[in-house]
């Protein structure tokens, strides 16, 4: 196994490696005594704990402007999605059974979405342009009387497409209905701000922010009621049961401070290193076009469509060369499947499945993206011969 270094890690949309402070502020609570402790033990070393978990949450309300007492943390992202749109539409009025989302959701919120469904609930799923933007105005049609809650991504995981949200939520509110955002690709890279996003809930995850696997939050504005998923002990004041992970939560609590450190640098140098992908890509190669928004997007991602080279062949290829990266393809049932995102904003499967996902991250220097750009002209040119 090469060291991380050697590995041209293009793929921080998936998973962000673990920061070595992250790293540092976690290890207390992994070994020795501060491992003992529960924080809902009465001794010392559960109320240590408590402290700790604490500090987590305030960091995290601090990132995103929010009141510590409105951060529940959940076992991940996905748990924070699903307990974001179970959680208010079991809380809603028998005559509130009505979600509206998009086509281009997170799979935690797609599956939720198709979960309410099954069990009487009503979904409008609102589709997006061939940039992958919602209109505010198809998200005011589809909101009835009956709408409980609108959820729109901030940003799209595999095509980068940043979402109006202030404006959409703005909306939901006018009609009485909550909004909730997924916005785990946004948290730490992009300077959040609750009252400005004017949401009532908000999902975000360590692992896309240099935290560890495993655990995620769930901001919840004061007097939103929430019903929980989980039930057991009164954790996370009676939102989610189960003894809490304490060593990711203030890996996770660290993980914020340094993204809220690092973001006003690191968005412009991102920006930069995006677009020299870009050009490198499109100035070496005939068609390479861009999927996603050109400007209206995350700073870290690239994703293109390469005609002429099949997406899962070209990032085995990529491996082999040391590249570490995703496609817009996913494998279920023993079969390639292009993205639902791919096809939301009117790619033929033909172009869908050629697909491929660049995310950059804190450690990509000028140097690596080069190195990307020449191996992946080698590549492409050579699979198109055959
Ligand atoms: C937009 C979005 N939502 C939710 C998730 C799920 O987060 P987790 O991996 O913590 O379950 C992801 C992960 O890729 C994501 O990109």
């Amino acid at each position: 196994m090469d060291t991380f270094e050697e590995i041209l890690y293009f793929d921080h949309a998936a998973t962000t490696p673990v920061a070595p402070e992250v790293l540092e502020a976690m290890l207390p609570w992994l070994q020795g005594a501060f491992s003992a402790g529960n924080p809902s033990s009465i001794h010392r070393l559960g109320r240590e704990a408590r402290a700790a978990l604490d500090g987590a949450r305030d960091s995290i309300a601090n990132l995103l402007q929010a009141d510590y007492s409105e951060i529940y943390f959940t076992g991940s992202g996905t748990e924070a999605d699903n307990l974001a749109l179970l959680g208010t539409l079991w809380s809603a009025s028998p005559d509130r059974n009505h979600l509206v989302t998009t086509s281009i959701e997170h799979h935690a919120i797609l599956h939720s979405a198709h979960f309410l469904q099954e069990h009487g609930y009503t979904v409008t799923t609102v589709p997006v342009d061939s940039q992958g933007c919602v209109d505010p105005e198809a998200v005011r049609s589809a909101i009835t009387e009956k709408t409980a809650l609108v959820s729109v991504m901030h940003a799209n995981n595999e095509i980068g497409t940043l979402q109006p949200i202030t404006e959409i939520a703005q909306i939901a509110h006018e009609r009485g209905a909550l909004f909730h955002t997924d916005a785990v690709q946004t948290a730490g890279l992009l300077p959040l701000s609750i009252p400005t996003l004017d949401c009532d809930l908000l999902s975000l995850c360590a692992h896309k922010m240099y935290g560890a696997k495993g655990v995620g939050a769930l901001f919840v504005r004061q007097g939103v009621k929430v019903t929980p998923l989980l039930h057991g002990g009164s954790q996370e004041r009676e939102k989610r049961a189960g003894t809490e992970n304490v060593a990711a939560i203030v890996g996770f609590g660290r993980a914020a401070e340094l993204a809220k450190e690092t973001q006003t640098q690191e968005v412009p140098r991102l920006t930069t290193l995006r677009e020299r992908l870009l050009s490198g890509l499109q100035n070496s190669l005939e068609g390479v076009r861009l999927n996603g928004h050109p400007t209206l997007r995350l700073p870290h991602n690239v994703n293109i469509s390469v005609e002429g080279v099949e997406g899962a062949t070209l990032l085995m290829n990529l491996d082999r060369q040391g590249i570490a990266a995703s496609s817009g393809s996913a494998c279920s049932s023993g079969s390639i499947e292009p993205s639902h995102v791919l096809k939301a904003i009117g790619l033929p499967d033909s172009l869908a499945s050629t697909g491929i996902r660049f995310t950059l991250g804190r450690g990509t220097t000028e140097q690596q993206v080069d190195q990307v750009v020449d191996r992946f002209t080698q590549i492409v040119r050579r699979m198109r011969r055959f």
